[in-house]
């Protein structure tokens, strides 16, 4: 992605750090924070440093990658072990995203695929580099198919960030506005705020800004009311995690919007990676859903006119809140799914042959 006219990865590694765009800066400072070791890798995903599902599944492949160049022991069982710690550490950071888990089983199993632990050492950055290369590939072709739904004076509506930043790059949900963008139709974007962490007006918005697509941020309740005066006829979301059966967890809101679509007649397309689906989650009522902290909700934050980042109460001190993070959209409500290898019904058989 381009950022102040340089081209960027929302994640890389350079020598033994693995280095992230730092998200919470966004959109008003842009800044890069570098992870000394794992624990630091699981802290990013954890606190939302680094967010969005590909973008979690490379950084944890990342930090396998920094972790093995950083392993003192000189045994492959050794390495075996201490990698069964890494990865129980990775997996705890958030349990949603899919490709967290794929991104940490793909990295695992190539360097463990090595004699010795020079062998190890030697594959491991490469080995990260190759998930992270193929992940922003697939997220481009993502891109390429889904510009053949996009048509000129479309007006398509997305929630939270699926973006470039939520991935290594290009985006899911953004990736064909991206190509739609680049081929010169013209579009308009409504990007929904998506409380409580504001991954639309603060990441989505800020990528928009950057691409110079036209859009408007909107209020998270305000999506119906476009949809109802027409004003609306696309909408194209991404998933943290795609059961087998095309049930599909998204961040918190997806579902009502799909809901709101389907009663509209407006299409509704799900844009992902093959790292997003779950085989062994038969249904969305398989999928774990995150509970964040109540604070997400209780407090607002960003810059001040003054250039001071501050939080700010916006309930009352007794008020307590709840703050799932994602919800589920039952795959009938789904239009289709863009996959980076083609537009494919959100159905079972449809998802069973993308693996054959
Ligand atoms: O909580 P987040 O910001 O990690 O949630 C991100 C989303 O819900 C995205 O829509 C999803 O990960 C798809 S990203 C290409």
């Amino acid at each position: 992605m381009i950022i102040q006219g340089k081209d960027y990865r929302t994640v890389w590694m350079e020598g033994n750090l693995v280095k992230m765009i730092n998200q919470p800066l966004l959109p008003h400072k842009f800044g890069i924070i570098e992870l000394k070791d794992y624990n630091e890798v699981h802290d990013a995903i954890k606190t939302m440093v680094v967010r969005g599902a590909p973008a979690i599944g490379a950084t944890a492949a990342y930090g396998i990658a920094q972790a093995v160049l950083q392993f003192k022991g000189s045994l492959m069982s050794e390495l075996e072990a201490y990698l069964a710690e890494v990865n129980e550490k990775l997996s705890q950071a958030r349990p949603t995203a899919q490709d967290l888990f794929d991104g940490i089983n793909y990295v695992n199993k190539k360097i463990m695929n090595s004699d010795t632990v020079s062998e190890a050492k030697d594959r491991a950055a490469t080995v990260a580099k190759d998930y992270a290369d193929r992940s922003a590939d697939a997220c481009k072709k993502i891109g390429e198919y889904g510009n053949e739904l996009i048509n000129e004076n479309d007006r398509i509506l997305t929630h939270c960030n699926a973006g470039a930043l939520a991935t290594v790059d290009y985006g899911t949900a953004l990736s064909p506005i991206r190509m739609a963008h680049y081929s010169g139709k013209r579009i308009f974007v409504f990007a929904d705020e998506t409380r409580p962490r504001s991954q639309g007006s603060r990441l989505t918005a800020f990528e928009l800004v950057e691409e110079n697509i036209p859009h408007a941020i909107i209020a998270d309740n305000a999506a119906g009311y476009y949809m109802r005066k027409k004003e609306i006829n696309i909408c194209i979301v991404g998933a943290d995690r795609v059961a087998a059966n095309g049930d599909v967890a998204n961040k918190i809101g997806t579902y009502e919007k799909a809901v709101l679509a389907h009663e509209n007649n407006i299409p509704f397309y799900v844009a992902i990676p093959l790292s997003t689906i779950d085989l062994n989650s038969e249904t969305g009522e398989d999928i774990p859903i995150e509970e964040r902290d109540e604070e997400e909700v209780l407090y607002s934050y960003g810059w001040t006119r003054s250039g001071n980042f501050e939080r700010i109460r916006t309930s009352p001190e007794k008020s307590r809140a709840k703050n799932p993070a994602f919800d589920v959209t039952p795959a009938r409500y789904i239009t289709g799914l863009i996959t980076p290898n083609g537009i494919i019904m959100a159905n079972k058989e449809e998802i069973a042959g993308l693996f054959e």
